[in-house]
């Protein structure tokens, strides 16, 4: 059985496919049909000299994972005393492995704490790592530096869960978009940049007049939308996606989940898609890896993580669905916790 979107009013419905159709990296994610989720931008937003760059990389390299994570380990000193010596280790990331391809979403789910956002801002060099290796497109990401390391920073991204909170507010939304192209120096005017940022906002279904204002001035749900223009502006090859909507209201939702999967059909783009909610990560996702405690207890496709659960874990997090029938009776599995 397959979840339903069921934080969803009744009204959406999963439209060109059903929710069983097969998927694969062609095949992306079923959108959910809302009023007015629809893109507003007929233009083109990835140049002509992306696009073929990224049909030769492709040619030499058909079958290598474009992100490839080996027994990665992220732990965090534990301080006290009034000299802050280090009396312990949180765990945060414990060994953790995965193959990305392109055009992939690959959702990682599990509770509070279990180390999801570590993983992706580890995997993005945001925080330092403390073993394991990441290669993106063959490339090691943590000995990267200098013009390397610049280069993978343009194909690397992130979405951040709390829109508010990552944008600065002291900026104008056209200077929070066009920011990475000033700092990567592609952009050679004022005209040029002001063109571009509104071209970004206008595929994330934003106004072009939105670039004069401010991030407070605009909803949660639009704020997001900026940090999507944001996140694309550098034409990214692959994107950490941390709960991008788990801070909105609920109608608000799907249309940011038809946006993410729009811009993946659009761009081949490829997702770490972090959640809590089964119900999404089963909506966007092909592949599934469930966490618990650092490590990743289940990993596999969304048919047999869905259909077939092979651990504890991934069945209690199963259970705690909601329905959307109400008569339907789901028998809560509880995970006491303990040995994996
Ligand atoms: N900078 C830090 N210093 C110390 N501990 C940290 C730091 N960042 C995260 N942690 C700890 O690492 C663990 C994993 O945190 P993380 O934010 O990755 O969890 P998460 O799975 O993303 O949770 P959530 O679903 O609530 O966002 C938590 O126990 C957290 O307290
Ligand atoms: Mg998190």
């Amino acid at each position: 059985m397959l979840y339903q979107l069921s934080y969803l009013p009744a009204r959406p419905t999963i439209g060109r496919r059903g929710p069983t159709a097969e998927r694969n990296d062609t095949n992306p994610a079923p959108r959910v049909n809302w009023p007015g989720s629809g893109s507003r931008y007929d233009g083109q937003t990835m140049t002509n000299a992306t696009k073929s760059e990224r049909a030769e990389s492709l040619a030499r390299s058909p079958d290598r994972p474009l992100l490839s994570v080996r027994d990665l380990r992220t732990h965090f000193p534990v301080r006290s005393g009034i000299l802050q010596r280090i009396t312990g280790w949180v765990k945060a990331v414990d060994g953790v492995s995965f193959d990305l391809s392109r055009g992939e979403t690959l959702g990682l789910v599990g509770e509070s704490g279990c180390g999801k956002t570590t993983v992706g801002r580890t995997i993005l060099k945001l925080i330092p790592h403390t073993s394991g290796t990441v290669e993106f497109e063959g490339k090691n990401v943590f000995t990267a530096h200098g013009a390397a390391l610049k280069a993978l920073r343009r194909d690397m991204q992130i979405i951040f869960q709390d829109p508010a909170g990552s944008l600065n507010p002291r900026m104008r939304v056209g200077a929070i978009v066009g920011e990475p192209l000033v700092v990567h120096g592609l952009v050679k005017s004022r005209d040029e940049l002001r063109q571009k940022t509104g071209e970004l906002l206008v595929r994330c279904g934003m106004p072009k007049a939105a670039a004069d204002r401010y991030p407070h001035e605009f909803s949660g749900g639009q704020r997001q939308r900026i940090g999507i223009a944001r996140a694309l502006a550098l034409e990214p090859k692959f994107i950490v996606c941390d709960e991008p909507t788990s801070a909105l209201d609920v109608s608000i939702q799907a249309q940011i989940i038809n946006l993410l999967t729009d811009l993946q059909s659009e761009f081949g783009l490829s997702y770490l898609f972090i959640s809590h909610d089964m119900a999404v990560i089963q909506h966007v996702c092909r592949n599934i890896a469930v966490m618990y405690q650092g490590k990743i207890v289940e990993h596999g496709e969304r048919e047999q993580i869905l259909e077939r659960p092979q651990h504890r874990y991934t069945r209690s997090l199963l259970s705690a669905v909601p329905e959307p029938d109400p008569r339907t009776q789901k028998r809560r599995v509880i995970f006491e916790g303990g040995a994996m």
